[in-house]
Formats: C-alpha cells, structure tokens, sequence
C-alpha cells in the first residue's frame, strides 16, 4: 500500500472515533426528561418539583433518588450515568418551564 493509502484510512478511522466520541457526550436535556423522568414529574415538570428548592438538594435527588408518600420513590440516577453536570441540566430544563 501507498503512503497516500494508508494515510486515508488512518484519517477515516480517526474522523470515525472522533465522531462517535462526540455521540457518547452529546447529552439533551429534554430527551432525556421525557424519556426517564416525565412518567412522574410531569410533561412540564409540574409534578414533585419546586423550583424555588436550593440546587443543592436537587442534585442530591437526582443522583441519589428520592422519596415522597403516596408515590414511588425516585431512583438513584448515578447509577444510570447521570453526573452533577447533566443533572445541572436537568434542573434548568424543569425551571425552563416555570419561567
Ligand atoms: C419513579 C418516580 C420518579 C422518577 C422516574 C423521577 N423522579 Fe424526581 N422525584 C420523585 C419523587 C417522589 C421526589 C420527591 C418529591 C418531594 O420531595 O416531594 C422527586 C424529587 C425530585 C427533585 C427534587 C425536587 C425538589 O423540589 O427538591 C428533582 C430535581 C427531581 N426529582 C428530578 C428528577 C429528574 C431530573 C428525573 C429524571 C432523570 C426524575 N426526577 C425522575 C419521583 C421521581
């Protein structure tokens, strides 16, 4: 093989891991919201949440989980890969509502 050749598909393989690195730590808010947390907090975070709780407290919820009466305990979402990072941006998307 060429030089050339060879270089090319360094290049490819490269863009490929790259790209799907990219993928991994793309991380959106609201599909997630909807996808795990919508069946108890409401389309519009209207359910279980205030937004006047310190932040604080809301991180501390969404790793560890959390419990009310009457209804089933929240689970603990750094087992599911949630960091403080995303779940920062978890709450901003549940306050987007109330704004
Ligand atoms: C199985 C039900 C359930 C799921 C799923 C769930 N939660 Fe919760 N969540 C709760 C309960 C129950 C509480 C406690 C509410 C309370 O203290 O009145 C809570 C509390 C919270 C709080 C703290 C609210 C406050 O005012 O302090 C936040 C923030 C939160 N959840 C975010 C999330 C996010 C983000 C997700 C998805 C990643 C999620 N929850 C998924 C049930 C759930």
């Amino acid at each position: 093989m060429k030089f050339s050749a060879v270089a090319t598909v360094l290049f490819v393989l490269l863009g490929a891991v790259v790209w799907a690195q990219g993928r991994k730590e793309s991380f959106q808010p609201a599909a997630y919201y909807k996808a795990n947390c919508e069946e108890c907090h409401g389309t519009a975070a209207e359910k279980r949440f205030n937004p006047d709780s310190p932040e604080g407290q809301m991180i501390d919820s969404i790793l560890n989980g959390a419990k009310a009466e009457g209804s089933k305990d929240m689970p603990a979402f750094t087992e599911r890969g949630i960091d403080e990072t995303k779940a920062k941006a978890l709450i901003s998307y549940m306050k987007s509502f109330r704004e």
